[in-house]
């Protein structure tokens, strides 16, 4: 699982430092301006460390980490106190808190404290509740939450079909996390980027020289999600042979490995996804349809966000607070963009939404306004800028690459990413404005 730290630390340099620290060993960094954004931050996005420092947090320090200790016990708080200030150190952990790092920070001894308090959280993890939420306020939203929440406990399978973008993940998510599994793990799979041999050994493993390269025995998912969920994507698209096993796991619960002989049983709901509609390729002949049936045996369809335009303000917004923290600002949006987005088509969705959202944070300064969104919003088109009357298409495309690069830390790999143009454009853009790449790169 991936290891996410929240800070809110007010000292700028200290906070790059340690930013810097925490992302060089692989760890997600947010941060959070006071006491109150981060109690905010984290109803989003649960952090496992908490890094802040008790004193300035923008309540009473201590009432800060008590709030964090009862609020949620994996969250791990790890104090900053004052180097040399021995008694709030004692008492933040004799309050709780995991840890202390002595500010100004020593690298080496701040990373020490954080992994262990990392460390901690593998053995609290598996008592995890559920953190996905479906938001939205249309009936279509309202019912699918409904359902969830009802078939959630069972073991039957769940087909969840929809367009791409529209949250389908997502049910999948919270369908293992309301039922009794979910102290199990929810293994996902992406059933059309491999090939039909790699599918077969990811899902059930192998034995060692059961082919070419297979040098060591390995489990497979099926066994990886042992008592939990295993999620196929894009089901659609899985081979003859493939369906043929699947359909026998669904039908008697036991598989064997590639190559191997031992037959093994666990206990896993399947939860599948597609977005084509999979009756047709029924019809079409390229889909068993006994497997349809087995995996059909509870329905979810995720709806186009064009058909619950009521759903729009509410994600708007969510996804404004959530890449303003990301990027550190406080951002706002106008009536007008928030209109502007309720009109659209939205052909990728929820997922579009969210990315037109964080390009508008990382262009505006304070507040979302039309300019922000990308001109031919609705049409589609991912290669798209940004439209200021008054300035000229290379001033735009030199705007948006600078303030993103900006936003992005100076990042080319996710400058380029954010914008939807390749690294080599970025890194000659830049090259073509005289700037050299940012330090580091
Ligand atoms: N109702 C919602 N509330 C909050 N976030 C949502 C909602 N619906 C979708 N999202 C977000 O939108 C993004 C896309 O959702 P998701 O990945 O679940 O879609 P999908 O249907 O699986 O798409 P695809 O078919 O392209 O794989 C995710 O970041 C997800 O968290
Ligand atoms: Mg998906």
């Amino acid at each position: 699982m991936e290891h996410r730290a929240l800070l809110v630390v007010p000292d700028r340099g200290t906070r790059a430092a340690l930013r810097l620290l925490l992302e060089q060993h692989g760890v997600a960094v947010r941060t959070a301006p006071d006491a109150f954004a981060a109690l905010g931050a984290l109803d989003e996005w649960p952090a496992t460390v908490l890094v802040g420092s008790p004193s300035t947090a923008g309540m009473d320090g201590m009432a800060f980490l008590d709030k964090i200790v009862a609020r949620d016990p994996r969250v791990h708080f790890v104090a900053l106190t004052k180097a040399g200030d021995v008694a709030t150190a004692v008492r933040a952990v004799q309050r709780g808190a995991a840890g202390c790092i002595p500010d100004p920070v020593d690298p080496s001894q701040a990373w020490e404290t954080i992994a262990a308090a990392l460390r901690t959280e593998s053995a609290v993890e598996t008592a995890s509740v559920g953190t996905t939420r479906l938001l939205g306020s249309s009936g279509a939203t309202a019912a699918l939450r409904e359902i969830i929440h009802q078939v959630a406990p069972s073991r039957a399978s769940v087909l969840i079909t929809g367009e791409s973008g529209t949250g389908k993940e997502l049910v999948a998510r919270m369908l293992h996390e309301q039922s009794n599994r979910a102290r199990g793990r929810f293994v996902r799979l992406h059933c059309a980027a491999l090939s039909e041999s790699l599918l077969e050994s990811e899902l059930f493993g192998h034995e060692r020289g059961a082919f070419t390269g297979a040098t060591a025995r390995r489990r497979g998912r099926f066994e990886d999600a042992d008592g939990g969920s295993l999620f196929l994507d894009e089901i659609g698209e899985i081979s003859p042979s493939i369906q043929v096993k699947l359909l026998r796991f669904l039908q008697e619960r036991e598989f064997e490995r590639v190559g191997g002989n031992e037959t093994l049983r666990v206990d896993v709901r399947v939860i599948a996804a597609s977005n084509r509609a999979l009756k047709a390729e029924v019809r079409a002949g390229r889909f068993r349809q006994d497997l349809f049936y087995r995996l059909n045996v509870i329905h979810l369809e995720t709806t186009p966000l064009r058909a619950r335009r009521e759903d729009i303000p509410l994600l708007a917004h969510h996804f404004v607070a959530r890449f303003a923290a990301e990027n550190d600002k406080e951002v706002v949006i106008s009536p007008e963009a928030l209109g502007a987005l309720q009109g659209c088509e939205w052909e990728g969705n929820v997922r579009e939404l969210e990315n037109v959202i964080e390009r508008a944070v990382i262009l505006a300064r304070d507040l979302i306004e039309l300019r922000h969104l990308p001109a031919d919003l609705g049409d589609n088109d991912a290669h798209s800028t940004v439209r200021v009357p008054g300035s000229t298409l290379s001033e735009i495309e030199r705007d948006a690459i600078l303030r993103t690069l900006e936003a992005a830390r100076g990042s080319t790999a996710r400058t380029a990413d954010i914008l939807g143009i390749s690294v080599r454009k970025v890194r000659y853009k830049l090259r073509e404005y005289g700037i050299r790449r940012a330090p580091g790169e």
